[in-house]
């Protein structure tokens, strides 16, 4: 439950509204639309049919406020948490289990961690806290409201020193060239250090300057020893690539 707290604080503070005070989901809808919605609109659905917006009893409450707001920050952090970020941050999780153990307290380094959540995940894994770092600044405002246990920094792959990490992760490798990945992964310490690496075939997002044809393209790009590469389909939208290595 804490979690959706913090989710709620980095909502409200985004809106200029307190939502963590509210149990009633009416007036948390009202807050979020800023609208004093009238003793009828008891339902969620007559509420949805009055502001035009496809929401239903079945969804989760941030679902909901994704659903309803016009607020571009906060549609960016339901997102954020949202069943495919889950399931995907969930993959890499129960795909490097065992070989985590092998590791006494590792430094954890989260590239391009948006607002934290895998950084978060991977707190589990370690006493000290898991570093993320992102190019865009508020990625840390917002992230230290959501998951206060991990440590962002705001920084670009581009100068970034790997070094000091023995875990190195990066979920968002379709957003840069593979030669800036590879320069990333080349400032590591050689001796240990365990690389977890996602992309996919998501094109047409704007943003996504180097998505993957196939599994086999992602791991033709870069330069690690891959141990395990794995694929998986997204809602039946796209795929995502998995490389696990040294
Ligand atoms: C949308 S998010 C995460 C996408 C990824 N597919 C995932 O599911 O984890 C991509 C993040 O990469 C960050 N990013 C893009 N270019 C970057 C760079 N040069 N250095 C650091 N972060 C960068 C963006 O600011 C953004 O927060």
């Amino acid at each position: 439950m804490d979690g959706i707290q913090n989710i709620l604080k980095a909502i409200s503070k985004n809106i200029g509204r307190d939502l963590t005070k509210e149990s009633d989901l009416v007036k948390i809808i009202g807050k979020v639309i800023d609208l004093d919605l009238n003793q009828n609109m008891d339902s969620i659905e007559i509420i949805g049919k009055f502001i035009n917006r496809d929401i239903s009893q079945n969804m989760d409450l941030i679902k909901i406020i994704g659903k309803i707001t016009d607020n571009h920050i906060v549609k960016t952090i339901v997102n954020s948490v949202n069943e495919n970020q889950n399931l995907s941050k969930e993959w890499l999780v129960d795909n490097i289990k065992t070989k985590m153990d092998m590791y006494d307290n590792p430094k954890i380094c989260v590239a391009a961690g948006w607002y934290g959540m895998l950084a978060d995940r991977m707190s589990t894994f370690t006493d000290k806290r898991v570093v993320s770092f992102d190019i865009n600044s508020e990625c840390a405002e917002i992230g230290k409201i959501m998951y206060p246990n991990v440590h962002f920094k705001t920084a670009d792959i581009k100068t970034f020193s790997a070094k000091l990490y023995d875990v190195i992760i990066c979920t968002s490798c379709e957003h840069f060239s593979d030669d800036t990945l590879n320069t990333f992964l080349e400032s590591r310490d050689k001796g240990n250090c365990l690389i977890v690496l996602q992309s996919n075939n998501y094109f047409g997002v704007e943003q996504h300057v180097n998505c993957k044809k196939s599994l086999e393209e992602f791991k033709k790009s870069v330069r690690i020893r891959s141990l395990n590469s794995l694929e998986k389909r997204i809602n039946d939208k796209f795929d995502r690539y998995m490389l696990i290595g040294y």
